[in-house]
């Protein structure tokens, strides 16, 4: 099955058929999720708080993006590949854009790429686009802007606030976007902005009424107990199983129980030279 464009992505839209977009940042991450029907995997740049271990995202680089991609294209069959574009590589000038969103593609096997702002985004989301690259557009909380914004926060309350993020969602419509996620916004704003496009728009944290939903992968499978902010479900507890894997094992080696005899290799009469792995 050829992997999702994102002609079929807007084809989801115009037949009322929800997208569901998850992150990964791995291959086997990206086979587990492929395999269950995602229709996009976003490498996000959320990778440098889940994977890096940072406070926020403005440290991650291009060449950790690239990295991170090129394992996620190994585990993919089926679905649309996206990645962000990181801080800092398509705020400098448009060709700057344009030069590092070539490399996503080249180098880190994007289809599409994502870029966080409104209106002063468009000149280089116009420069990509123009280029066959599509692009997806990022409004409301973009935790790029964490330090203008004061934290990470619910964007968008004020009427003036709704109505600027209206208008850069038209803006960044006709500049070629294929897509734009909302985050954490009013879910009735996000019900507007989707009225007021073509393209769909996909919320985290922006109520029901989007036309698609993205969730960070190990948000969604409960990674850290710890962390359980309103606008994420967890649909499953794999922090603790986990945890009691990996200290069983810990046990079972102190104690000798692991590895047991039917892990273990042994010289024999006939045995080949070089035994298998598996
Ligand atoms: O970086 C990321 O994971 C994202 C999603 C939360 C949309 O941008």
């Amino acid at each position: 099955m050829p992997r999702k464009s994102v002609l079929d992505l807007q084809r989801m839209k115009a037949g009322s058929q929800r997208i569901a977009m998850i992150t990964a940042y791995d291959a086997t991450t990206a086979r587990l999720v492929d395999k269950a029907g995602v229709d996009i995997v976003l490498v996000g740049d959320s990778l440098g708080m889940v994977v890096q271990g940072r406070e926020d995202t403005l440290g991650v680089t291009m060449d950790d993006m690239i990295y991170h991609g090129r394992c996620v294209a190994r585990g993919l069959q089926s679905a649309h590949l996206t990645i962000d574009m990181p801080f800092m590589s398509y705020q400098v000038s448009p060709t700057q854009a344009l030069e590092n969103a070539g490399r996503l593609v080249q180098e880190g096997g994007a289809q599409s790429v994502k870029l966080e702002g409104g209106a002063r985004t468009v000149d280089a989301v116009r420069l990509i686009v123009e280029a066959g690259i599509p692009v997806m557009g990022h409004l409301g909380l973009t935790p790029q802007s964490i330090h203008a914004l004061g934290g990470f926060k619910v964007q968008g309350r004020s009427d003036a606030e709704s109505e600027r993020l209206i208008e850069d969602a038209k803006l960044l419509e006709d500049a070629g976007v294929f897509s734009i996620v909302l985050e954490m916004i009013p879910a009735e704003l996000a019900k507007d902005i989707t009225a007021a496009v073509h393209v769909p728009t996909i919320g985290i944290g922006a109520g029901p009424d989007t036309d698609g939903q993205v969730l960070v992968s190990n948000d969604l499978w409960g990674l850290d107990a710890s962390f359980q902010p309103r606008f994420v479900k967890r649909y499953a507890e794999l922090e603790n199983p986990m945890v009691v894997a990996v200290a069983r094992f810990v046990s079972e080696v102190r104690d000798g129980t692991f590895p047991g005899p039917e892990h273990s290799f042994h010289r024999s009469r006939g045995e080949a030279k070089v035994a298998r792995l598996y």
